[in-house]
């Protein structure tokens, strides 16, 4: 038995954001970014949009492409949700009309889509439900500091959403084995300091004042993260082919987190990829953390990039640190154009 994808959506807010107009605010260059990133724009979250808004969008998508308005339970990955609490799950599935079926969120950062994958998969496979809603989304952007070059150009917001059902493990769509890693030794590397139990503690004890601003804002070093980011998604991409029994010439399609365009090439070259097997569309919309790899597999499916009986490794990296890599042969499915 295993978890197969039925459907996939994605959606991406109206309002694009050029490297030019971040630069209005911010101490860089199109040009920086773009060879140093791969980024040209991103969309941002405007006018009151939260994770909810963009995650019931591309549920409603990922729903229509399965072609059916039930599911037995909604998962939403994401490290920006509305609020701490309560969960944004069940939320999205009062609004998507779902009822009161099972909903949670899983926070897992950039390889929060994989994690949730495996999360979904252990509910069917432990009969918790029959089809699952999974739904990566982020307003990540709320959570960045706009004058921080550091991380202001890097980041983007947007959901991508695909429908499992239980299904056979030999069929076109079963996801998995899975490599699943973190390293909570480095969890400093990547981190948003104040919001949550430890600083609240902290700053109600006595002789602790006020929470500097910058510390409501992501914190990243870049450097040794991009090191981790090449060799953790190396490693448990060979993990996940030595599981399902593939090499790396079986792979037609390696869809790969979208935090870096370098780093992208960087794995691809590690894992000695055969050329033009690593689709990218982070040029258009940046990294999106949790919604990354489901919008990469709704363009590449848009555009050719993937097709029905492709065999597809997907890798992702991110705060925790954590990591995460599984396979599927893209099945034939409905894909509309994201947004
Ligand atoms: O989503 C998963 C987790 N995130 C990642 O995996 C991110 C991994 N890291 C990266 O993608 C890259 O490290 C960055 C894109 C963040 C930075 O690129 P880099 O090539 O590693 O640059 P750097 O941090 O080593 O900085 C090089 C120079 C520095 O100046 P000096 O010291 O050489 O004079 C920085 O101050 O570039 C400077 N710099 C900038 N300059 C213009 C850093 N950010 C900017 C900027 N514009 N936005």
């Amino acid at each position: 038995m295993a978890a197969v994808i039925a459907g996939i959506g994605g959606w991406i807010p109206p309002n694009a954001v050029s490297n030019d107009d971040l630069c209005t605010v911010l101490d860089s260059t199109d040009e920086w970014i773009r060879t140093r990133t791969g980024i040209s724009e991103r969309r941002m979250v405007t006018g009151g949009l939260s994770t909810r808004d963009l995650a019931v969008e591309a549920g409603a998508r990922a729903l229509k492409s399965a072609g059916g308005s039930a599911v037995d339970a909604v998962v939403v990955a994401t490290t920006s949700p509305d609020r701490l609490c309560p969960a944004v799950a069940p939320e999205v599935a009062a609004l998507l009309g779902l009822g009161t079926v099972p909903a949670f969120d899983l926070t897992s950062a950039c390889s929060g889509f994989v994690y949730g994958l495996a999360t979904a998969a252990g509910l069917i496979a432990s009969d918790v439900a029959g089809s699952v809603l999974f739904i990566g989304a982020e307003a990540f952007t709320t959570m960045v500091n706009p004058v921080d070059r550091t991380t202001a150009p890097i980041f983007g917001d947007g959901s991508g959403a695909v429908v499992l059902r239980r299904g056979a493990a030999d069929e076109p769509g079963a996801v998995g084995p899975f490599d699943l890693g973190s390293d909570g030794a480095l969890a400093d590397l990547l981190a948003i300091p104040a919001g949550g139990s430890r600083q609240r503690s902290a700053s109600a004890g006595p002789g602790h004042g006020a929470v500097p601003e910058e510390d409501w804002f992501l914190r990243m070093e870049g450097r040794p993260l991009y090191t981790q980011a090449v060799e953790r998604m190396s490693v448990s991409a060979r993990a996940a082919l030595d599981r399902v029994g593939w090499s790396v010439g079986d792979v037609d399609s390696f869809i790969s987190h979208q935090a870096n365009v370098r780093i992208v090439q960087a794995v691809a070259e590690e894992l000695e990829l055969p050329e033009g097997r690593a689709p990218v569309n982070i040029d258009r919309v940046g990294n999106t953390l949790a919604a990354s790899i489901p919008l990469l597999m709704n363009h590449a499916a848009v555009r050719g990039d993937l097709k029905p009986g492709d065999r597809v490794l997907l890798s992702a990296f991110g705060a925790g640190l954590s990591w995460g890599s599984t396979t599927l042969t893209w099945p034939e499915i409905a894909v509309e154009e994201v947004q």
